[in-house]
């Protein structure tokens, strides 16, 4: 495949096995038009569909914002069933994101508001610069989130403090994001791409289908019960020890080196 995709609203460059993809509409903070949503649709089935992707980075253009919501300006004139329809399309979008069999990790450069911190929430891990906010602002608009926040906020977060970051509206920063597991790092500005691309760095050198299966069993557990979910691990446990990796991982380890893994 080829080292760039072109899109109107995004970047897209595929680097060491990692694909960087940034949202690029700086002039309006990086929102989310209908356009840029079908663009990350196209980004992420490559994500998926790529062999030579293992991992991606997805952060926004500029210094002040990841992304600052849907584009407000999409809400103006849609009745209720075509809002809908719009909050079905972002969700089938996230849970794509969600569900691509590879970690995307969100670099987090700034707002994260409203859509923008649905779309993070659906990346499998969050790093963000020391001047990021984070926030579901949509109950000020008289809506709320329509791109899972209400659902993937309080599963990450808990109930208590999600509900009051949806029912204030309030902003919080990234220390306090930090504080209640909403990010997993807060590093400098200049340190998150580099931070984003070494701990995706660690997880290329580890087994492929491990991976996809680590993000497979935990994605899909949370929906289950327990039991359900660990008996979903032990299947998948099981699919582990077909693998060649296996093998060379569990060898690697006798003979004191490093495993090769062939993704096989
Ligand atoms: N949709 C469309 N345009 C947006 C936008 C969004 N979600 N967020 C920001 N913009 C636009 C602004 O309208 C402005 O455009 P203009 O220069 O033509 O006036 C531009 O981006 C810069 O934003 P501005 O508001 O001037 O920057 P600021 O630093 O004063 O404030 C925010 C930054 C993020 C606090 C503010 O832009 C904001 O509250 N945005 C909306 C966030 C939101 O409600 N998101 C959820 C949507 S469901």
């Amino acid at each position: 495949m080829a080292a760039f995709l072109s899109f109107e609203n995004l970047r897209y460059e595929k680097r060491n096995q990692i694909a960087f993809i940034t949202v690029a509409r700086p002039k309006v903070l990086n929102a989310l038009n209908i356009q840029t949503v079908q663009e990350l649709g196209r980004a992420f089935q490559s994500v998926r569909d790529d062999v030579e992707v293992r991992v991606a980075v997805l952060t926004g253009d500029g210094e002040k914002a990841f992304v600052a919501g849907a584009d407000i300006n999409d809400f103006a004139g849609l009745s209720a069933v075509e809002a809908e329809t719009f909050s079905q399309r972002g969700q089938a979008l996230f849970s794509l994101i969600e569900n691509c069999g590879k970690p995307v990790i969100a670099a987090v450069n700034g707002f994260a508001l409203g859509g923008g911190c649905e779309l993070a929430l659906a990346c499998a891990m969050r790093i963000a610069s020391e001047n990021a906010h984070f926030g579901q602002p949509e109950i000020k608009l008289g809506i709320i989130p329509g791109y899972g926040g209400s659902q993937r906020l309080p599963r990450l977060i808990g109930k208590g403090r999600a509900l009051q970051i949806l029912l204030t509206g309030d902003m919080i920063k990234a220390d306090e994001a930090f504080r209640i597991g909403l990010v997993n790092e807060v590093v400098a500005s200049a340190e998150l791409l580099p931070r984003a691309e070494a701990l995706a760095n660690k997880i290329i050198a580890n087994a492929p289908i491990a991976a996809r299966c680590c993000l497979d069993a935990v994605n899909r557990g949370l929906d289950m019960t327990l039991k359900e979910g660990l008996a979903y691990e032990a299947a998948l446990f099981g699919l582990s020890f077909s693998t060649a990796d296996k093998e060379e991982g569990t060898r690697a380890f006798v003979e004191k080196r490093a495993p090769q893994f062939k993704g096989i």
